[in-house]
């Protein structure tokens, strides 16, 4: 038997003895009463009575283990041309400091503190520190809108925001002052202020008595001595919020637990990475998304690895080779990039020329997730790197992953299209909408029997009714991913699609119910439909149909431009909704409801049948005409 089928099979035996033995490797104030109980929560909660820190098992544990000189984090921004090495001992002066001066704004265990940064050590120093006192932070992506940050202000509750002057995008700064303060006026609930990061690209006008100056603040605590310790909390106690799309414009906040997180993390670093304490690991992902989370910050830095913290993109920073210069530079040995980063990089460098420039021969393995894997890019990068191209599924619900190919226990072999096996923890099943397994091979809603293993989400955010209703309720017993898929006679799982109108655009995860509310906020617009579209370097991009409202006088050229602009404004460029139609009507059931997947269909070329309660047929070929004529789209 392999080593992976041998574990799994441990792990299914005696679920909650697997976890005891993994959380041997985190260090705990207090053990756990006992490793599951299955009462608390909504279906159990994993190391109750323990306690425990992760700033802690991050930072001062490598510390007193003597890595205080090892590199913690790899520092590379190539829009700014800073590279800098701070090291676990550096890292944890800094976070102590910061802790410090979180706590003297009152900053307590529990309390919520909003991240709103770029890709600057600042933002791991504000992470880890806001977990050094117990706190919860919640780090929204830089790519969303002031609207959308006031959202998760309201939610959340934060005592403080943490912020920087400015972004740096390929093509403009953003300065994300002006949006932070924007988002506290829209907020019903007022932060008691604002801590600015200030970055020479572009120096913030600090509104006084609200914004404090981040660097005024670590200098004065500095001078004062001033460091905090670690407060230990219940493993059961959140660490993160982290917003994700959900089928309304309302995100859902994931919450993270304490000590389950840092179990399940610990483990995925050995046995689904293949990496040992010491060396260098790269999510080229952004913080403000679950793989940031995940595996820019806390795996990593739990595990005693260097992270490499990279501000640029795949491309354009300044080309095509940039990962593998960081690669070689830095000397990783593990990369974690989506699909999307590495279609952009083989559009523009589709023979490899600028992969030939750099040695890349510490690199063991190559992991994909965030959106399917395509065949024909796993394809391309296998023969360019000649090393394990690995895809794995998982979601911001997880934390990590479901399936994966467990590089760390035994390298199975590739199926391309599939990211292979389920992961100790995971029960998946495949079941109709009846609820009923279908046979191997056969397509479904891909489920996981309760509970779900250490690491996931344990609710949402004061809201266990939304939890339910979103995951538990449709599949009883069993945690409902949005997944729809297949596993082969071999065991491996197929992900094919999501089932609700979630669509993943650039590896991110939008809700085209959430673009739908914004639309239809427009006066003009009666009525409107926001489906994904086919694309082959994003997976997906959002598009837009609308129906104005009778005896709008406007022209519908000026209305689609304002469409753009007002999503872009609501939800953020993140959205990157760049094509919106104005039709004459939209498809619909007798019964009223919009046929989005038909027009998806439409859209993409695929055949389809409209469905047989269809109100109007004729509308289809009005569609499929306005598509033709407008994106060159060619229904079959
Ligand atoms: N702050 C502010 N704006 C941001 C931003 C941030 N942190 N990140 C992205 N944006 C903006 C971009 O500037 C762009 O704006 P524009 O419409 O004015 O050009 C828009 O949001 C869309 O950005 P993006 O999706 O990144 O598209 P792109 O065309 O700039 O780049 C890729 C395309 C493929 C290179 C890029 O999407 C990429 O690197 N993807 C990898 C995704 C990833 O790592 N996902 C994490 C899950 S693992
Ligand atoms: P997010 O919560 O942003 O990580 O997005 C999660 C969603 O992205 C999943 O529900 C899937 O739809 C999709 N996804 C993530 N990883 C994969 C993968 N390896 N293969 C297919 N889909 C994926």
């Amino acid at each position: 038997m392999g080593k992976y089928a041998e574990t799994y099979g441990r792990w299914r035996d005696d679920p909650i003895g697997f976890w005891a033995e993994a959380a041997s490797a985190i260090e705990w104030e207090t053990p756990w009463r006992t490793a599951f109980n299955p009462d608390m929560g909504v279906y159990g909660r994993w190391f109750p009575g323990a306690r425990c820190n992760t700033c802690f098992n991050a930072l001062d544990r490598h510390v007193a283990e003597g890595r205080g000189d090892q590199t913690a984090i790899i520092y590379d921004s190539p829009v700014t041309g800073v590279k800098r090495r701070i090291s676990y001992l550096e890292l944890l002066d800094d976070v102590a400091t910061f802790a410090a001066v979180l706590a003297d704004r009152g900053v307590e265990k529990g309390d919520r503190v909003i991240l709103y940064m770029p890709m600057v050590p600042e933002a791991l120093v504000a992470m880890l520190a806001t977990a050094r006192l117990g706190a919860v932070h919640s780090v929204v992506f830089g790519g969303f809108a002031a609207h959308e940050l006031a959202s998760r202000i309201d939610d959340a509750e934060p005592k403080l925001i943490v912020t920087a002057s400015c972004g740096i995008e390929p093509s403009r700064i953003v300065a994300y002052l002006p949006l932070a303060a924007a988002a506290i006026d829209q907020a019903r609930h007022k932060p008691d202020g604002i801590i600015v990061v200030q970055r020479e690209q572009h120096v913030a006008d600090l509104k006084p008595g609200r914004d404090h100056d981040y660097a005024a603040l670590m200098a004065a605590a500095r001078k004062a001595d001033h460091a905090h310790e670690c407060v230990p909390i219940d493993a059961t106690d959140p660490l993160y919020i982290l917003y994700t799309s959900g089928t309304t414009g309302q995100p859902k906040g994931i919450v993270r637990d304490t000590g389950g997180h840092m179990v399940a993390l610990e483990w995925s670093m050995t046995n689904v990475y293949g990496v040992a304490p010491g060396e260098v690991f790269w999510a080229a992902s952004d913080i403000g998304w679950v793989v940031g989370h995940s595996y820019i910050v806390y795996a990593p830095l739990i595990h005693g690895c260097t992270t490499v913290l990279y501000e640029g993109k795949p491309v354009g920073t300044p080309d095509a080779g940039a990962f593998w210069r960081v690669v070689e530079e830095h000397g990783v040995s593990a990369l974690f990039t989506a699909p999307t980063a590495l279609r952009a990089i083989k559009k523009e460098d589709p023979d490899g020329a600028l992969i030939e420039n750099y040695d890349l021969s510490g690199l063991r393995a190559l992991f994909l997730a965030g959106e399917r894997a395509d065949p024909e890019t796993v394809r391309w990068a296998e023969d360019k790197f000649g090393i394990p191209v690995i895809d794995h599924w998982w979601q911001t619900e997880t934390g990590w992953s479901i399936g994966a190919n467990p590089m760390g226990l035994e390298a199975l072999p590739v199926k391309r299209g599939s990211p292979t096996v389920a992961m100790p923890g995971y029960d998946i099943r495949i079941l109709d909408d009846a609820g009923h397994p279908v046979a191997p091979g056969k397509l479904g809603n891909i489920v996981i029997k309760l509970p779900l293993p250490p690491g996931c989400l344990p609710t949402l955010w004061r809201n266990d009714d939304r939890f339910q209703t979103s995951y538990l309720v449709e599949f009883p017993g069993y945690y409902q991913t949005s997944d729809a898929g297949y596993i082969d006679a071999d065991g491996y799982l197929f992900i094919m699609g999501r089932t609700d109108d979630i669509i993943n655009v650039a590896g991110h995860r939008l809700s085209t119910g959430g673009m739908e509310e914004v639309v239809a906020s427009h006066p003009q617009v009666a009525e409107c439909a926001v489906i994904g579209v086919a694309d082959s370097l994003k997976g997906q991009l959002p598009l837009a149909f609308l129906v104005l409202k009778a005896g709008a006088e406007a022209d519908p050229d000026a209305i689609e431009g304002e469409i753009i602009a007002l999503v872009r404004d609501q939800i953020g460029p993140v959205a990157a909704l760049k094509t919106v139609l104005v039709v004459p009507r939209l498809p619909k059931t007798r019964s009223g409801k919009i046929l989005r997947g038909t027009m998806s269909k439409i859209a993409d070329g695929e055949s389809f049948r409209p469905p047989a309660t269809i109100d109007d047929p004729a509308i289809l070929d009005e569609i499929a005409e306005i598509l033709r004529s407008r994106v060159g789209a060619s229904p079959r």
